[in-house]
């Protein structure tokens, strides 16, 4: 019998990180939790062991700490059983950009962005020695979506969004499967810590129907998944507009239109 890899998930102690754990364990991984609140963890993990018989580590880290953010990296970098990342732990900011101050601008982007990106080049050169395994990156639809009136947080899920495309294309061949997963709003504590009241959206997805999307995707190794985006057909022509700009990008001559006075 094949041995299933062990799977890190960060923000595992709740929200959608949790909701994975529960998904994993029950499809027979064991598994690696990450996160601030131990207590919250060891709860979620006692129960998983005891119902699904799988062997679960615990590791609390502050993501935003370099000391405690180096542990996480170096569980990534050594222990050959770790074959899954999934790169969930983000949070969000209250107001608008004049009213964040510049120190939770700073911890937001250390998260949703550095810790994200450090913790994938942590286990990507053993995966793509080992020839296979996957990294799961939690974007948002918000990265799509300068609109939605959520600049810093779009910005670091646009990154996500973008290195998750990439990735796909320099592991990809090299057996690494890589995922970009787009929620939009979903239930779980991040809208209180961002000063909003879940209730007064318009539409929410609860957690455990937006996970199970999401591994749907996983299953299928979609590059990109959008559980909340029901027209396919929308995702496919946005792609597409992309792509045809990128032969035009390379001219020695400004576009006319920026001609003036020449
Ligand atoms: N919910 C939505 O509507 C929504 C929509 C689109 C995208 N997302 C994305 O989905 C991902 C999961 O969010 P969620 O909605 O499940 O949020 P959540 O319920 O607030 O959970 C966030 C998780 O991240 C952990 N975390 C927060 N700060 C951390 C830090 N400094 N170091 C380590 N862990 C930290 C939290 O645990 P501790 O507090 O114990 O550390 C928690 O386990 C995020 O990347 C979020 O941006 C959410």
């Amino acid at each position: 019998m094949t041995v299933k890899p062990s799977v890190l998930i960060t923000g595992a102690s709740t929200g959608m990180g949790a909701a994975y754990a529960e998904r994993f364990a029950r499809r027979g991984h064991d598994l690696v939790l990450v996160a601030r609140n131990t207590a919250r963890m060891e709860t979620g993990a006692e129960r998983l062991r005891s119902e699904t018989g799988v062997g679960i580590d615990i590791i609390a880290a502050d993501l935003v700490n370099p000391q405690e953010r180096a542990t996480v990296e170096a569980r990534l970098g050594e222990d050959a059983r770790i074959g899954i990342l999934i790169n969930n732990a983000g949070t969000s900011l209250a107001g608008t950009f004049i009213e964040h101050a510049v120190e939770d601008i700073d911890r937001l982007v250390a998260l949703n962005t550095t810790a994200l990106v450090r913790l994938a080049h942590a286990i990507a050169p053993r995966l793509a020695s080992a020839g296979e395994g996957a990294i799961v990156n939690i974007g948002s639809a918000v990265g799509l979506a300068p609109e939605y009136g959520m600049p810093v947080y779009g910005a670091t899920k646009a990154f996500v969004l973008h290195l998750s495309q990439a990735l796909s294309l320099q592991l990809g061949p090299q057996g690494v499967y890589v995922q970009a997963v787009l929620p939009a709003a979903t239930r779980t504590e991040i809208w209180g810590h961002a000063g909003v009241d879940v209730d007064t959206l318009p539409a929410v997805m609860e957690v455990d129907d937006l996970v199970d999307a999401a591994l749907a995707g996983f299953d299928r190794r979609e590059a990109v998944t959008i559980p909340p985006l029901h027209d396919l057909g929308q995702w496919e022509a946005f792609e597409a507009a992309r792509q045809s700009m990128i032969p035009g990008f390379g001219q020695s001559r400004p576009a006319e239109r920026y001609l003036v006075g020449a």
